[in-house]
């Protein structure tokens, strides 16, 4: 099994070490267009097999892309990160082009990758490298639904006073700080909603944390945060190599499901093998479609702008 990872930085390279270290995946590419930078992350990255225990080979390469040649996966963190007081909408300028530019050099060494984006703003990343690949829509999964639902079980255990384990609660929609809907009304803490266990107050406040969670880090560390994104990406690419089917929030492409076709919004989906095997249509009440669809109209809004980007 192969991964290539485009982009070496932070969250590039934490989920290399993630799914090597693992052992999900037998070879682990590493590319990016700074001068020896892939390369260098590679060698050390390797340099822990024997403390870690892993026996998973790790390649750096700047820029060559024939060195992800019959990729099963391809995971794009290329781009810039969110500073400080920037939304992920804002980075589009900027990582549009390069998305693009990867997303065509991908396909001339591997025919039908399974494409995980992670580059933001993210849904529209991923409606972006869909388009211009022509892939197969049930190939191209966003990542951003995983980390924002282990930020609101963060937050969730932290309120609860819980252990994480117990926790059983995903985020839906958008990946921005406006856009995106923590599922409380379907949270559940070993089997018991929460709404037994936390005040409604108790419970908007969480909320709230899980909205702004990246932008929280993005202020904590000048940057844009890493562990969490890079071992949700190893999560992500677990369930597609290891064919888990696991239930994963992902920004997909929908085609009536929700009421909604011609965009990429995160969704339950059972992951799998071939990608999203299952998109999984959550019996929303009346409150929680109007939010979705506001959801829906921010990311489509900010699709209209690709045209003036690329
Ligand atoms: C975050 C970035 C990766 O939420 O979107 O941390």
């Amino acid at each position: 099994m192969k991964v290539t990872i485009v982009g070496a930085g932070n969250v590039g390279a934490t989920a290399a070490d993630v799914i090597a270290s693992k052992g999900i995946a037998d070879h682990v590419v590493l590319l990016d267009i700074k001068d020896g930078f892939a390369e260098g992350k590679a060698l050390d990255l390797m340099q822990t097999a024997t403390t870690k225990g892993f026996d998973s080979i790790i390649t750096g390469t700047t820029g060559d892309y024939s060195l992800t040649k019959d990729s099963d996966v391809v995971v794009i963190t290329s781009g810039i990160p969110r500073k400080p007081g920037m939304t992920r909408e804002e980075l589009i300028g900027i990582n549009a082009n390069i998305v693009k530019d990867v997303s065509s050099s991908i396909l001339k060494y591997n025919k039908e990758p399974i494409i995980v984006m992670v580059s933001n703003p993210m849904d529209t990343m991923t409606y972006l490298s869909l388009k211009s690949t022509g892939l197969n829509p049930k190939k191209v999964i966003g990542m951003g639904g995983a980390l924002d639902s282990s930020r609101f079980k963060t937050y969730l255990s932290l309120a609860l006073n819980k252990p994480q384990k117990g926790l059983d609660a995903m985020v839906i929609g958008g990946h921005g700080d406006t856009t995106m809907i923590p599922m409380h009304r379907f949270a559940k803490y070993n089997d018991e909603p929460i709404s037994k266990l936390l005040s409604n107050d108790k419970i908007s406040e969480v909320v709230k944390s899980t909205m702004v969670g990246g932008a929280t880090l993005t202020k904590l560390l000048g940057t844009s945060a890493w562990y969490a994104p890079g071992s949700s990406i190893a999560y992500l690419v677990d369930s597609i190599l290891n064919d888990k089917k696991k239930i994963i929030p992902c920004s997909v492409l929908l085609d009536g499901e929700y009421n909604h076709s011609d965009i990429c919004i995160g969704v339950p989906c059972i992951i799998g093998k071939n990608g999203v095997d299952e998109i999984i249509e959550l019996d929303l009440n009346e409150s929680e479609l109007v939010e979705f669809n506001k959801s829906v109209d921010a990311v489509r809004l900010m699709n209209s702008t690709l045209s003036s980007h690329t």
